[in-house]
Parts: structure tokens; sequence; C-alpha cells
């Protein structure tokens, strides 16, 4: 089956099998079917956070769930629960509709529900863990469907439970605790000064998703128009003393000072400051308006984008002795 339309980066590689998965009972059917084959499963949400490697053996699933609604309501908060294949921006747009309050800044985000707790998407100063309340998970290791509260998720910058344990889990529903009060999150810079430009006094949770969606459309590709999978690599950390070295070096440099000590650095920054922004090579490129972001230039094949991915990361390792780490998932042979 061609995944070409199934994955954001738009590789055309083939899944040996594949399977739409609706509700809780289609996806238990699955699993069976392939334990008693001994296929390997493979999940896809949204397909945007995701590098195919080559054709993709077993059977991949692809979360396609719907549903979403209000749990409990106090005065100052709500609970809000949505299945796995929900679209996340839907999702962020019909809780502003309702009046709720906290995923603004996270508008936009291509991808699903489901794979948003996997790697703890964040933007703009926020994170999906703030939010955050609980989930369901078939734990595959039992076949129950296990309640995994923040802490059990062990969210970290794009990490998580999940992606330490890659398999074992299959997120069925993800719960969000929402402000019936505006929050506003104005700590990221360019979102601020848009916020001021605008000249609005009062706090406007829909004016800042409005804002977000600018500030998105501004500097990263459409995946409709240019295949890419967001920011290829992870912001890196390093230490304090590392920091500082490359600060006498670089004093432009942007770094953000973390509570536990070692200082994050944009990587984005460091690859545009090795020349890479914006070069193309037959297949893949790096994208112009933002070089965190590699994007596929017609036909990319897998291996095309992990050459590219390599000579980057070797690159930087030469000049600033920093590694880079590869943010999206590998799926395929
Ligand atoms: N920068 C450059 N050149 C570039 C890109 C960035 O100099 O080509 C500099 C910027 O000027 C800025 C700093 O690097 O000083 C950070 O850039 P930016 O604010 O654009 O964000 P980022 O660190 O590159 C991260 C997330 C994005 C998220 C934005 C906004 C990661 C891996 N990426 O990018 O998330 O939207 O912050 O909060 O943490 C994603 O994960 O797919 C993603 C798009």
């Amino acid at each position: 089956v061609a995944l070409a339309t199934l994955n954001t980066f738009a590789i055309d590689e083939r899944a040996e099998r594949l399977c739409f998965i609706h509700d809780e009972t289609g996806l238990r059917g699955a699993l069976e079917m392939a334990d008693r084959h001994g296929w390997k499963v493979n999940l896809i949400g949204g397909g945007s956070n995701l590098i195919l490697s080559g054709p993709v053996p077993g059977l991949t699933l692809v979360m396609r769930s719907r549903g979403r609604r209000v749990l409990q309501r106090t005065a100052d908060s709500v609970l809000v629960e949505g299945e796995a294949g929900e679209n996340w921006h839907q999702l962020v747009c019909w809780s502003l509709d309702l009046g709720f309050h906290g995923l603004e800044n996270l508008s936009l985000i291509p991808g699903t529900l489901g794979a948003a707790p996997v790697q703890n998407i964040g933007a703009y100063g926020v994170e999906l863990c703030d939010l955050f309340d609980s989930l369901d998970a078939l734990d595959r290791s039992t076949g129950q469907v296990r309640r995994l509260d923040r802490q059990q998720c062990r969210f970290a910058y794009r990490d998580s439970l999940f992606k330490q344990q890659p398999g074992r889990y299959v997120i069925l529903r993800v719960r969000l605790r929402l402000a019936t009060r505006p929050v506003p999150r104005l700590d990221y810079a360019p979102l601020a000064a848009a916020w001021q430009a605008a000249g609005i006094t009062r706090p406007d949770s829909r004016v800042i998703s409005r804002l977000v969606c600018d500030i998105r459309r501004s500097k990263l590709p459409d995946p409709a128009e240019l295949g890419n999978a967001g920011s290829f690599f992870k912001n890196p950390l390093v230490s304090e003393p590392q920091a500082r070295i490359l600060l006498e070096q670089y004093p432009g440099m942007p770094h953000y000072p973390q509570v536990d000590g070692t200082v994050k650095l944009a990587a984005g920054w460091l690859i545009e400051q090795a020349g890479w922004k914006g070069r193309c090579r037959k297949r893949v490129g790096v994208h112009r308006d933002q070089a965190l972001v590699l994007v596929n230039l017609g036909g990319a094949r897998g291996a095309d984008v992990m050459a590219l991915a390599a000579d980057i990361r070797r690159d930087v390792l030469d000049r600033f002795g920093v590694s880079l780490e590869m943010e999206p998932q590998l799926l395929g042979a």
C-alpha cells in the first residue's frame, strides 16, 4: 500500500500491510491478527513526525478514531477528552470556539491528538505536558487498557515514556485540562512583539492563536506544498561551561539556560551559521526560512534525507562541538 499521502514528508514508500483503525475493537482485532502471523506492528497518526527509510514490513496501523467531548467543568477549568485520531489543530480550534484557554500557542501543529504526547509537542513557550491531564493506552505487554497520568508519561523536551518504550503502548484517547479564563503565555519574544503590534489590551486566546498561525506560516513550510516533518533536529542541550566558551566566540548565539543548569541552544541557528540554510540537493534541501526544517524538493527517498542530515550533523559537530539529535521517528527497512 502506498504511503506517500500518509506522511507529510511525502516520501513514496510502501507498507507491506496497512489498516485504518477507528476504535478499540478494530485495534484489538488488528493486533491479534498481527500476533497470530508474527507481523511487526507500526503505528502512524498524522505522519507528520516521520521519515520513511524504506518499505515498511509488517502491519502498519493508521489511527483514525474520532470524537471529542467536555468531561467535567469547574469554576476555573474544564477537562476535555478526544480520541487519538482527532486532528490536533481542529481540536485546538474546537476548544477555543467553546471559550476554553490554553491550547492557543499550540495552534497549527500538524498531526493527531494521539501522537501529541509521544513527542510532547511544544511551541511558543508551551508544551503539551502543561495542559495534559491523562490518557488511556492499550498496553501491548498485558492486553489491558491503562490510564496514565502526567507523571507516568515521563514528559520531557520532545520526549516521553512512549519514545522510551516504543511499541509497548497504543494511545487511545487523551484528556487535557484547559482554563475557563484566559492565561496568555507571551514569553516567546516574537509572539509578544506581534501581540504588541496588534495593539490589543484585553487577553484574547483566539487572537493569540491567529498570531501563532501567522508566525508559523511565515517560517514553516506548509506540508501540502513542500514535504517536511517540522524541526528535523532537537534543540541541543550543552553544559554551562561549553555554552560560555561558544558565547565568547559567538556573542549573538541564541541560548536558553535551563532549570537543571544546562543550556539549550538553537539548532536552527547552528545550522544556519554553518552555511546550510536554503541549500538544495537533487531531491532534498534545507528550508530557506528555517534551517531546522529539511524539505522534500520532489521524489525524496529516506536515504537522501538521512545523507543530508548526516552531513549537517558532521559539520555542526566539527564547527561547534555540538551533537545534533534527530527529532522525527524513522520507519522502514
Ligand atoms: N534561528 C536562526 N536561523 C534559522 C532558524 C532559527 O538563526 O534558520 C534562530 C532564531 O532566530 C531564534 C532561534 O534560532 O533565535 C530559535 O528559532 P525559532 O524560534 O524559529 O524556533 P526553533 O528553536 O528553531 C522550536 C521548535 C519548533 C517550534 C518553535 C517555536 C524544536 C525542535 N523546534 O524551533 O517546533 O515551533 O521552537 O516555539 O524544539 C517542531 O518540533 O517540529 C517545531 C516546528
